[in-house]
């Protein structure tokens, strides 16, 4: 069956609306199911809408693409770590940068020969081959550094900022050149330029910036996406497009908020490797020792508790720990002790990481807080369980001036009674940085896995108790 060109731009505006109202509903983790339904059903009616156009000559290659993508699509969510996440994200805008540069490409050809081409379309040809390519060799450092198969740490080298200068402007040059006289080699040198512009930009930045980088390269795919669909003259993909590009900029802008940096700082600098330093107050801390407790003295202090405060971090996704953590909450909640959760914006590895891990072990969201609204609850917390956090509580970020995490708003879990750290060793968290709690007077480390510590929990409480 085929559509007229006006139902189809009737079916792309429905598309658009379902993808605001699917945003909407993913701004909190009680309609984020429904916000997904309706994603879904967007992107369904916009794949239906387009396949059904009178543009479409033949299906035989759309179907086998569609299969492909769908099965290999398939089995990686289906066995993809949520700690792998980040990688996988930046996997696809790979994808999503390399189809900018193939559909532009093809469209130049396409068009060539059939002797359609104009200085808009060139011009909206160049920006999307340059973006799309900056975003494919991009997205591919950033997996290749997030899945360990490239060194985190920073590539810097003397000059580095003006070579990215010079490239960049040199590949503006060409995409000028190439609009203006459709010259070929303009076109391959430019788009070899922009690869090489993306590893070159990504490179220097250090592990614990790539959740960043990752957010801002969903923001150039975004980007790339509008550029091919004005390409490709489709209004959706340009609604689409720009939805992504600004939400990655959005979400960029608010990561580096929640940490304290700026975007400059994030892409020129690099994060991670600093040392505090012999004066520092850290150093000096260090020189105090750390008070370590078995399971059972946590335990005694939260069934006596009135209230106590969870901080889930990095730590408790990788040990997977949520549901043992569920346990914990509710045998504490039949001894009538309140139990909440302290969620810090950048705590795990990207934006929402823990509230999705709580919400998978069904923890009411009215037990999970934000930071501000949790922040003033510390101090008349009698336990803050700190499940495998460290930076978003490391108090040196308010207290050292010297600490690289200095300024970073955090969990005041300070401000407690009795602190319980859930680690497995005395090493730091991902900045790198020692962490002034644990040589705090009422802090104890509980060292082991987070979920063995937990279900450790979980035995003394149901066999202790009043
Ligand atoms: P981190 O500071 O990274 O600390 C994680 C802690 O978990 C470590 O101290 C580690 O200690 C412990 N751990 C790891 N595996 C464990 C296990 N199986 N059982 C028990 N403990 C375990 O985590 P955080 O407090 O969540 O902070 C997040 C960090 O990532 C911040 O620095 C933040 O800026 C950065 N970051 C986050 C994001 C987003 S969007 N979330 C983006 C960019 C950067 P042991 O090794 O001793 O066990």
């Amino acid at each position: 069956m085929e559509i007229s060109s006006n139902t189809q731009a009737l079916a792309y505006l429905v598309s658009a609306i379902l993808f605001i109202f699917a945003l909407k509903g993913l701004t909190h983790p009680s309609s984020a199911r429904r916000g997904n339904y309706y994603g879904m059903a967007g992107i369904a009616l916009a794949i239906g809408a387009t396949l059904m156009g009178s543009e479409i000559q033949s299906y035989g290659f759309i179907i086998a693409g569609v299969a492909a993508g769908a099965v290999i699509g398939t089995v990686v969510a289906m066995r993809v770590q949520m700690t792998a996440m980040p990688q996988l994200v930046a996997a696809l805008h790979s994808f999503v940068g390399m189809a900018a540069v193939l559909v532009a490409i093809g469209t130049y050809l396409n068009k060539a020969a059939a002797g359609q081409l104009n200085a808009v379309l060139m011009g909206e040809l160049s920006a999307g081959i340059i973006i799309g390519a900056i975003t494919f060799t991009g997205s591919v450092i950033a997996f290749g550094k997030l899945q360990g198969i490239l060194s985190g740490a920073p590539v810097k080298f003397k000059g580095q900022h003006m070579l990215n200068a010079v490239l960049g402007l040199i590949t503006i040059a060409l995409g000028v050149h190439f609009a203006m006289t459709e010259s070929m080699s303009s076109l391959l040198l430019m788009t070899l330029l922009a690869f090489v512009i993306g590893v070159t930009l990504i490179i220097p930045i250090g592990g614990a910036d790539m959740p960043v980088i990752i957010s801002m390269l969903n923001s150039y795919s975004g980007w790339a996406a509008a550029a091919t669909g004005f390409t490709l003259g489709n209004n959706l993909l340009i609604i689409v497009g720009a939805i992504v590009g600004f939400s990655g900029a959005i979400l960029s802008y608010i990561m580096c908020r929640a940490m304290n940096r700026s975007i400059i700082n994030v892409v020129f600098g690099g994060f991670g490797s600093s040392d505090a330093g012999g004066d520092s107050a850290a150093a000096q801390a260090v020189q105090k020792g750390v008070k370590s407790a078995a399971v059972e003295d946590a335990v005694y202090w939260m069934e006596d508790a009135n209230k106590v405060i969870v901080i889930p971090g990095y730590g408790m996704a990788v040990a997977q720990a949520q549901h043992a953590l569920k346990e914990v909450m509710e045998l504490l909640e039949e001894r009538e002790v309140e139990v909440k959760f302290a969620i810090h914006p950048v705590a795990g590895r990207m934006p929402g990481h823990m509230n999705v891990l709580l919400a998978e072990a069904d923890i009411p969201y009215d037990n999970v807080l934000e930071m501000d609204e949790i922040n003033p609850e510390f101090a008349t917390a009698d336990v803050a369980l700190i499940v495998g956090a460290n930076d978003v509580v490391n108090p040196a970020a308010k207290s050292d001036p010297a600490s690289p995490i200095y300024g970073m708003p955090i969990l005041e879990a300070a401000k407690a009674r009795q602190v319980y750290f859930l680690k497995r060793s005395m090493r730091p968290g991902y900045s790198g940085v020692d962490n002034l709690l644990f040589y705090q007077d009422n802090t104890s480390l509980v060292f082991g896995d987070a979920k063995d510590t937990i279900e450790g929990m979980v035995t003394a409480l149901k066999g202790g108790g009043h």
